[in-house]
């Protein structure tokens, strides 16, 4: 089935620019373009719209408050955002309703990859209630704001930690939050690290990138009422899982980048838990409920209450971010029976790094403790693997790290 993709912008130029550079994809896209947001809403009243990628400046209605529109009349429809460098006010306006930026002027491989994985990420939500719920949710943390600064920084060239560290710096709380982090014991650092340039340097901008969204994410969820679940011990536990992953990457010699995407996706694999609780506060109750009095697994008991697991929902919010696909595809797997059928996977170090981390540090004795699949531990090689990784993680000292 073609996916409807609309382009809205007042410029017809750029338009014109972007029908062309999208014409191979015109198997799998219905492309649509309008010039203002009033033809973009007329257009979505008439076509079920996948996606929409709006301008931020434009005559009459601008982006912002087209954006929050289609969010309030479409929810289910992607929205991203279009902006260039001198429309940050503007996109503090639409951060509400946006699930991702691009910054003008973009690369074709760069748009058709993030509309790509935001619509499949929808796909990883097979159960259509909750997914209308998920898409209605107000408080949907977006990607913040330091976050996108970083990612267009990046995406322009090779930044130095310097200016990478100088964004992180303008944010006084953010930086105070990074600088207690990554010299808490879960880095477990011999110098102590005083300005975020230093950090950068040091941990290198995809461990900071990821901090600033697990710290963000954490943070957005902190005044839900009611929990299902401790958010401190669910915090250290993913702090944990991650240095984890990042000691097996390393273990197994896997380059920095595959190491950093594993710290990530180890970093960010249980947030579906904090968006389902956000959203279904009486289900996630029940659910934790029958996970304590039956010992059963939290996977398999949101599976029989709620159609779907807080894997399938953190991947989804991943993947609407953009994060890359083999973090999206880590998390949604975190849980899974069958193993990854590439060789070590991201997805296989996160699922042991979890594993690992709820083996060998016990946080709440009224949970089922998981045991390995026996697909899974078979595809790293047994149960030798499997305790060689143990006995690194604990002369690591990663269990130490549990406040
Ligand atoms: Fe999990
Ligand atoms: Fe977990």
């Amino acid at each position: 089935m073609k996916r409807n993709i609309l382009f809205v912008d007042d410029d017809t130029n750029i338009l014109q620019g972007l029908r062309r550079m999208l014409r191979p994809m015109r198997e799998k896209w219905e492309t649509h373009f309008a010039t203002s947001g009033q033809e973009a809403l007329e257009l979505m009243a008439r076509i079920k719209m996948d996606a929409v990628v709006s301008d931020m400046r434009m005559p009459g209605m601008d982006g912002p408050e087209l954006l929050h529109r289609v969010k309030r009349e479409h929810p289910d429809a992607i929205r991203f955002a279009l902006s260039g460098y001198s429309d940050q006010e503007m996109v503090g306006r639409s951060i509400a309703p946006t699930h991702q930026y691009i910054t003008k002027p973009c690369d074709e491989k760069m748009l058709v990859e993030a509309l790509e994985q935001a619509i499949s990420a929808r796909e990883l939500v097979p159960n259509k209630t909750v997914l209308d719920r998920l898409a209605r949710i107000e408080h949907l943390p977006v990607l913040p704001r330091v976050y996108n600064r970083i990612t267009s920084e990046l995406a322009k060239g090779d930044p130095s930690p310097k200016d990478i560290g100088d964004i992180v710096a303008q944010d006084v709380g953010l930086s105070a939050n990074i600088l207690k982090l990554v010299n808490s014991a879960y880095f477990g650092l011999a110098r102590h690290i005083s300005t975020p340039q230093q950090a950068v340097i040091v941990l290198g901008v995809n461990v900071i990138r990821s901090l600033i969204l697990s710290l963000h994410v954490f943070q957005s969820f902190e005044p839900a009422g009611r929990q299902s679940f401790s958010l401190p011990l669910l915090w250290a536990h993913c702090m944990r899982t991650a240095t984890v992953a990042r000691t097996v990457a390393q273990a197994e010699g896997l380059p920095r980048e595959q190491a950093d995407h594993a710290y990530i996706a180890a970093l960010l694999h249980d947030v579906g838990k904090l968006l389902l609780d956000a959203q279904c506060p009486d289900d996630c109750q029940r659910v934790y409920e029958t996970v304590r009095q039956s010992n059963r697994r939290v996977a398999d008991v949101e599976t029989e209450v709620l159609g779907l697991t807080h894997a399938q929902v953190g991947a989804y919010l991943l993947g609407l971010w953009g994060l890359p696909g083999q973090v999206v595809h880590a998390v949604v797997r975190h849980h899974a029976a069958e193993p990854d059928p590439a060789q070590l996977s991201i997805a296989e170090i996160v699922y042991f790094a979890n594993l690992l981390d709820h083996d060998i540090v016990v946080f709440n004795e009224h949970y089922a403790r998981p045991t390995a699949e026996p697909a899974r531990l078979e595809a790293i090689g047994g149960v030798e693997k499997y305790e060689a990784w143990k006995a690194a993680v604990i002369a690591m000292g990663v269990a130490a790290a549990v406040e």
